[in-house]
């Protein structure tokens, strides 16, 4: 039986199977039940996606689950928080505890020579993106937490570090749903804090990242089925029992505000190196999408600094390309990959989602630029490309802006001007923490496919 066919969705997702596939029209495949995907994507080819919807200007909407006192708090809060991680992750020295460093990057192997890695790969305390959305949601429970035991915490953010709030901390359970990195970063900081931690994750986690888990004390659920499964099954352990707290990957609005407040961290990095961005130097970002809570939030962050000089690019892998089915599918329901006959099996573990965030769809979904989907074999092709070019340790999730960028960079910046100049970020994702095992067989792979590819310099 094929994945699509045993997947149970809920009575509210509309199911379409790839059966319902009758008739391609002016370049759209259109479903019996007028579903439309753009060509190529049922068939797995690698394509670029303009948003039919983008509003390249447009900030938050006034009607917005999100505000703008949304994104101002979240970096207000993450001045307190990386003075607690600082103390927190004592036994690393990790600078800014959950932020990253923009590397210029000089390739001859890139059509506009210099691009700019904002190398959250290397994040000390979590050792990917989603660290920004989880360390930031678990801070912000725990501060709640202790405000309504009475110990007030903002003015004083070691507090949350204090004997008193441990003790507090312990009568709490945090729960997530994760493919693994979001999971990872909960586990982390949970446990440190002092929180009982249970993770729920999808058959696509990596084994590597559950016996790291389990060895801080983090409770691992395991399940034989896909992401949304996994988040699914966290929710409804968490909404039987007062004590527990679900972090929801795919419904956060915390989780959201965490991620955006990377946008100013970006505005101070450029400023500092004396790049302006403007209406003759637009800047393009690459973000790897899985369920789409970390490249939207930081869409939301970008968008509300630069505007219409901001042209954000959702990547994803040919399999698993959730973002922009439902986005092209232009319903206010899911509408998931499997009903385009895709399988959600991908390489990219961080980035096999069937079923995007409909709270990114709707609160992102028109400040998205488009999205450019990318085959498993780029992804490790780029693997190893970033380690020999730049000893860049990407897991394949966190390579793949690069991969999108080296496929689709020169159509993307055609379909927005390509006359004028422009700066381009690339966002490695994950894989500093990457087990010495696993990362060898990941270049040993990338290896292979540059060595089967012409012209690959391989
Ligand atoms: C390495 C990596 N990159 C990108 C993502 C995508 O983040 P999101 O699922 O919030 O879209 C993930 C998600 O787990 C990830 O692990």
């Amino acid at each position: 039986m094929s994945r699509h066919n045993s997947f149970n969705w809920t009575t509210s997702t509309v199911l379409y199977s790839s059966q319902s596939i009758s008739l391609i029209t002016r370049g759209y495949v259109v479903t019996t039940e007028q579903i439309v995907f753009p060509e190529g994507v049922p068939e797995s080819r690698p394509i670029w996606w303009r948003n039919t919807k983008y509003k390249s200007d447009t900030g938050i909407e006034n009607q917005s689950k999100v505000s703008m006192d949304d994104l101002n708090g979240a970096v207000k809060s993450w001045m307190r928080f990386n003075d607690v991680l600082a103390e927190l992750f004592s036994d690393i020295s990790i600078g800014n505890g959950a932020q990253s460093e923009l590397i210029h990057l000089n390739c001859s192997e890139f059509p506009s020579g210099c691009v700019l890695v904002k190398a959250d790969h290397k994040i000390k305390t979590t050792g990917s993106i989603k660290g920004r959305g989880g360390v930031y949601e678990v801070l912000s429970y725990a501060e709640d937490i202790l405000q309504s035991h009475g110990v007030g915490c903002r003015a004083d953010p070691m507090a949350l570090l204090s004997s008193e709030a441990r003790n507090i901390f312990e009568r709490y359970r945090i729960v997530v749903g994760s493919t693994g990195n979001l999971a990872f970063s909960v586990g982390m900081v949970g446990r440190k804090l002092g929180f009982r931690v249970e993770v729920h994750m999808s058959r696509d986690a990596k084994a590597w990242k559950k016996v790291r888990l389990r060895s801080a004390g983090v409770n691992v659920v395991e399940h034989d089925n896909d992401y949304s499964h996994a988040v699914a099954a966290a929710r409804a352990v968490a909404s039987s029992d007062a004590f527990t707290y679900f972090i929801d990957d795919e419904n956060s609005v915390k989780l959201l505000v965490g991620y955006s407040a990377a946008a100013l961290e970006i505005s101070n990095q450029l400023e500092e190196t004396g790049i302006r961005i403007s209406h003759d130097n637009p800047l393009f970002v690459y973000l790897p999408c899985g369920v789409g809570g970390a490249p939207g939030g930081i869409t939301l962050g970008l968008k509300n600094i630069f505007g219409s000089n901001v042209h954000c690019i959702f990547v994803e892998p040919v399999a698993s390309p959730s973002m922009l089915v439902q986005l092209a599918s232009g319903s206010v329901r899911p509408v998931n990959v499997y009903a385009c006959g895709l399988s959600n099996e991908t390489i990219a573990d961080g980035l096999a989602v069937a079923q995007a965030s409909m709270l990114v769809a709707e609160v992102v979904g028109h400040q998205i630029a488009g999205v450019a989907t990318v085959l498993d074999d780029d992804l490790s092709e780029w693997v190893e490309r970033m380690w020999t070019l730049a000893g860049l340790r990407l897991e394949p999730s966190g390579a793949a802006g690069f991969a999108a960028f080296a496929r689709h960079g020169s159509v993307i910046r055609h379909s927005f001007d390509s006359s004028r100049a422009s700066t381009n970020i690339i966002w490695t994702t994950g894989g500093s923490f990457f087990p010495d095992l696993e990362w060898a067989s990941a270049r040993e792979h990338g290896q292979r496919v540059l060595s089967s590819r012409p012209n690959s310099g391989g």
